[in-house]
Formats: structure tokens, sequence, C-alpha cells
């Protein structure tokens, strides 16, 4: 069936109802690794053995505001661990790496397997999507899954990783699965079986992988939308921002996955050395300089990243304040994604173009003192129509308290073939 659906004799109405029945019945463990792998068999794995060093790719489930991989990437490859990666677009009210990506002018996610190899064995960095030769079925079953609210499903969601990072040629793995209402895994046991399930599929075929929970309750960082993470990320990079900011929270959950690539890259022996690491090459300049090397190999334009005010500017820049006095308790990160989508930052049907532009930067993060009349976030569209519901639902997204609450790692464990284990914040 996988097959006659990439070669075009199955059609999507039909494989919809087969996705909603697996949405409502599950799969057994023999049949998710059977699916897996015939998903993975959909079309070319790439043999990288001839390329030096022990490859490692990071992985996530989706979540709001999440860029991590655009920063995380080039560090680990700063370190001196290839990664190849093959990331999805924006699924459901999350975004995706290759729509951030794509809006970097002349970007290409979309490389001949001969041209991913040749930009890994260049840069020790690539960065592609599903192609019709990598991972085809995945390919249009993600489309089809995020237009029929087939996303939060374990068997499917770990079918869909797993085939794109079995066929890419790395040898480990790190997986960043969300939890919370921001994550399609909002309860935190449904989290911890779906990690469970992404770390036995990964060594039943042969690739070391470990699994973080993290908590996704607010947006990562302060923006959402492509261009504005693409922003963020630069000037994490650069280390102008990301530490005692908005942007902690990215970093703190930045440096843990690229410790623990680093380990399973045998660049150091605990996560620790590898989180030391990890800021050194920022505090070197080495991770940016990586980024930019990736971009010019994937033929983007390296200098809108060095002159960031020269990018076009959406229609409208409207500022949300909320009318309370204290401390913010809450930011539904499911209404941020959604909101982000009417604004033109995602699809709501398969065709359908983004604004690269369009997007919301957070003034304020859970935990900030506020006041009333004070800006909390403003949001950037070319959309006359959803100017005021946005307004409004953004303001919503808010919850204020009379005191801070209790500040909390975003990482909340961590999972591997030996099984779950605490995280002591490093
Ligand atoms: N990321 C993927 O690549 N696939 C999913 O199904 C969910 C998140």
């Amino acid at each position: 069936m996988i097959s006659g659906y990439v070669a075009g004799a199955i059609p999507d109405y039909q494989m919809s109802s087969f996705l909603m029945a697996c949405y409502f019945r599950g799969m057994s463990e023999e049949e998710t690794l059977t699916f897996t792998r015939l998903m993975l068999h959909s079309g070319d794995v790439i043999d990288l053995a001839d390329i030096p060093g022990v490859k490692v790719d990071k992985h996530s489930t989706g979540g709001v505001g999440d860029k991590v991989s655009l920063i995380l990437a080039p560090i680990v490859a700063a370190c001196g661990v290839p990664v190849p990666m093959i990331s999805g677009r924006g699924l459901g009210h999350t975004g995706g790496t290759l729509d951030k990506l794509e809006s970097i002018p002349g970007f290409r996610t979309s490389l001949s397997v001969p041209e991913y190899k040749n930009v890994i064995r260049d840069i020790g960095l690539v960065m592609i999507g599903q192609t019709e030769e990598i991972a085809p079925a995945d390919r249009k079953m993600y489309a089809l899954r995020d237009v029929t609210a087939t996303v939060e499903c374990i068997p499917l969601i770990a079918g869909s990783i797993m085939s794109k990072k079995l066929a890419e040629g790395s040898d480990a793995l790190v997986l960043d699965v969300k939890t919370g209402r921001g994550a399609f895994m909002q309860s935190y046991n449904c989290s911890v079986e779906l990690a469970r399930t992404l770390v036995r599929i990964g060594n039943t075929f042969g690739k070391e992988t470990v699994a973080f929970i993290t908590d996704m309750n607010q947006p990562l960082g302060t923006t959402i939308g492509n261009w504005l993470e693409v922003v963020e990320s630069v000037e994490c990079l650069k280390g102008t921002r990301g530490t005692n900011d908005g942007s902690s929270d990215l970093m703190e959950v930045t440096h843990a996955l690229a410790g623990s690539m680093l380990v399973l890259g045998k660049k150091a022996t605990t996560i620790s050395e590898g989180v030391r690491l990890s800021k050194e090459v920022i505090a070197d300049g080495s991770a940016y300089r990586k980024f930019l090397q990736l971009i010019v190999a994937q033929g983007g334009d390296a200098s809108v990243t060095e002159n960031l005010e020269r990018y076009p500017l959406s229609k409208h820049s409207i500022e949300v304040r909320i009318d309370e006095d204290g401390h913010v308790g809450e930011i539904d990160p499911l209404e941020i994604g959604l909101t982000s989508i009417t604004l033109g930052a995602g699809r709501a049907r398969v065709d359908e173009a983004i604004d690269p532009k369009a997007g919301i930067v957070l003034k304020k993060k859970v935990g900030d003192k506020t006041e009333i009349g004070e800006v909390v976030a403003v949001f950037y569209t070319d959309r006359d129509e959803v100017v005021e519901s946005a307004r409004t639902r953004l303001a919503k997204a808010f919850r204020v308290g009379p005191s801070p609450p209790e500040k909390r790692s975003r990482i909340l464990g961590l999972i591997d073939n030996a099984g779950m284990s605490e995280w002591t914040p490093l």
C-alpha cells in the first residue's frame, strides 16, 4: 500500500482513511516496526560510510517556537561531529525546520543525493527535506496528515520520524520529544511512550538513539514564524542572545542536546563536557561561521543574516497589550501556534504558500512581571482580515497571576536503551 501510494496508484482519499484508522486504533509494536521499515525503504537509504567520523543527527517531535535545529546543527558540526539532517515542514500548529531555512533567500532544502553527500563532505553539515529519492512516503504522508488531523498518533509519528532518520546515513540520533499543551503528545505519559517507541526502533535498526523529554507548555524562545525564528537563531549563534533573557530556555535545550550529540559523536565523555564545548563554539564564533557556510553551500544568500534589517517587512506590525498587573503565569503555546497559522506562518491546506515574514514576537515569557497596558507580544502579517481576531486571541493566550510560578528546567528527563533517567540541570 505504501509503495502504491508513492507511485500514485493509491489516491489521497484512501490513504486518509488508512491514516484515520491508525489514529483511532493504533498499531502493535510489530506493526509499528514493519510500517517504519516500509516507509524507510520507499526510497534510497544513504550510505555515508566514506565520510570519516561518527555522524549524529537530532529530531524534534514538534513544538511552537522550536528553532533548536537551526542553532544546534551548526554548533555540533563546529565541534567536529558531522551532522546529516533530514527535516520536515510545519505540521499542525508546529513550525518546521525546512520552512524556516527556506525563509533565507535562495536556500535550497531539496538536494539530489550526490549534492547532499558533497555538502556534508565539504562542510560537515547538511540540512534537507524528504525528497523523491529519500523517504518519499513520508514526504507525501506528512503533508496529508497535516491537513487530515492525523498527526497525534504514536505509530504514525514514529514511522515518519524514523524513516527519515534511518535513511539519511547518520550513525546515532538524539531525539527531542516534546510534552505539554504545545506538543502533539500533551500528556507526559504519552510522551514517554512515544520516546520509548522511538528509542526502541532506533536501536532495533542499529542506530544508537537517545531521547530527551522537554517541556512545551510555553513557546520556546521569543519568536514564532519562519524568518523571525531565523533572526533569533542567528542572534543566539552570535551569542548576543540566550543568556538571562527570553531565549535562555531555547539555549538550555540546545546546549543539552548538543552535549548529548557530542557524547554520541565521541567528542565528549559526559554531557556536561559536551555542553562546555557547545558554549565554547558560540563564544569563539565558529558555530555562527558554520551556519554561514551552510547557507552558502545550499545556495542561500548569507548577506541577509549579516544585515537582518534589510528583510522585507509585513504590512501590519501590531502590538498586543493586556490589562492586568502581576506576573505571566502561562502563555498557551497551542493558541500561539494556531494564531501564527492565521497570520500566514503555517499552512491550513496542503498547497498553501507560507509567508516567511509572518509571525509573533513575545515580549514577555512565563514568570515575567507585567503591568496594565504593557506590550506582551507583537505580531506581523500581510492579511488585513486577521488583525483583530489575532490581537484578541494572543491577548487571551497570556494568563497573569499575582506571583511568578516556580521556575523549572525545560528538560524533564532522558531515555536511552537502559531506560529513563532524571535530568539534573547543568
Ligand atoms: N516530526 C516528524 O517528522 N513527523 C511527525 O509525524 C511529527 C513530528
